[in-house]
């Protein structure tokens, strides 16, 4: 056990609900592992409350705090600075205590490029199709599309979402931002299947396969082509139907797992200036994803 003392800087989550939300157990471990001097806890707040909660850890001086649903866009007005992605998404799920001034992050896209980077996915000039324009699928679009543009070479990026409006709105914003193509569809079968005939790489940013429903799937399996990586950001299960059904036809597979550790590790490395022992946040997650 850690000794809290005078000393001990605090870290915690804002959000509703938050009971299950694995960033306590992650932080904790790597902040033990390391040795470093701080606790990490999580606060439900009620959206009635969250001005006054932001104004109280501000006030308390703390050190940093995620943001998770659905204060993840409310919180933007409350904080003094936004570094330019968060602001582009319009988004915040990191903050950090700059000398008393509260600066925004979104960490969400960077985990996913991130999990791809580490499974050796390539993605200057390639075409990215990624369901889902909420909030997950929004930061990926935005964090890909500033990735695919560094790389030059073009690339391509379309989202498919259930409600089109959100995808087109999204269309609309990575058009006017950065230098790549854009493409906001409804997500229905003639759609997948025309869009992934030629696609790189598949995203799933919707929550379709989720614990409980997890005999779902968002793609029939007949759509995936050979060669395509197929990515599901959920980790509960870890391995979703759309993973198993990709697994069989032989293309590379992403565990939604990578993400989760991935974000948590680019909040970390925010806030302490240094790179966190990730093989230690993976095992830290497994143990816990298996209980309840
Ligand atoms: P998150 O922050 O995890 O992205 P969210 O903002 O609630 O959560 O977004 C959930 C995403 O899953 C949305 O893209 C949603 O589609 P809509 O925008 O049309 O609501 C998508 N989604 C949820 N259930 C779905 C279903 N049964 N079929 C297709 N898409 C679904």
């Amino acid at each position: 056990m850690r000794l809290i003392n005078g000393k001990t800087k605090l870290y915690c989550l804002i959000g509703n609900p938050v009971q299950h939300s694995l960033s306590p157990v992650i932080h904790n471990a790597i902040f033990e592992k390391l040795g470093i001097n701080a606790v990490y806890l999580a606060f439900n707040v009620s959206r009635e409350n969250l001005e006054r909660a932001v104004n109280g850890l501000r006030s308390l001086n703390v050190s940093g705090f995620n943001v998770t649903m659905p204060y993840k866009t409310l919180i933007i007005p409350l904080l003094d600075e936004l570094d330019s992605l968060a602001e582009k998404i319009g988004a915040v799920n990191t903050v950090k205590n700059v000398d008393e001034k509260l600066v925004g992050y979104n960490t969400d896209g960077i985990g996913a490029l991130e999990a791809l980077k580490h499974s050796n996915v390539e993605l200057k000039g390639k075409k990215v199709v990624v369901i889902g324009a909420g909030g997950a699928g929004k930061s990926i679009a935005f964090t890909l599309a500033q990735q695919l543009e560094k790389l030059g070479r073009g690339g391509e990026i379309v989202i498919l979402n259930r409600t089109v409006e959100k995808a087109v709105e999204i269309e609309k914003s990575l058009t006017m931002n950065f230098n790549i193509k854009a493409k906001g569809l409804k997500l229905d079968d003639l759609n997948l299947k025309n869009e992934l005939e030629d696609a790189d790489v598949l995203i799933n940013a919707t929550s379709v396969g989720m614990y409980p429903k997890i005999w779902e799937t968002p793609v029939n399996k007949d759509f995936i082509k050979p060669g395509i990586v197929v990515f599901d950001i959920i980790y509960e299960p870890l391995k979703t139907r759309l993973l198993t059904e990709a697994k069989k036809k032989g293309v590379k597979v992403v565990e939604g797992i990578n993400m989760l550790v991935y974000q948590a590790a680019k909040a970390f490395e925010i806030w302490f200036e240094r790179k966190p022992p990730t093989e230690e946040m993976f095992k830290v997650v497994l143990k816990n994803l298996k209980k309840d």
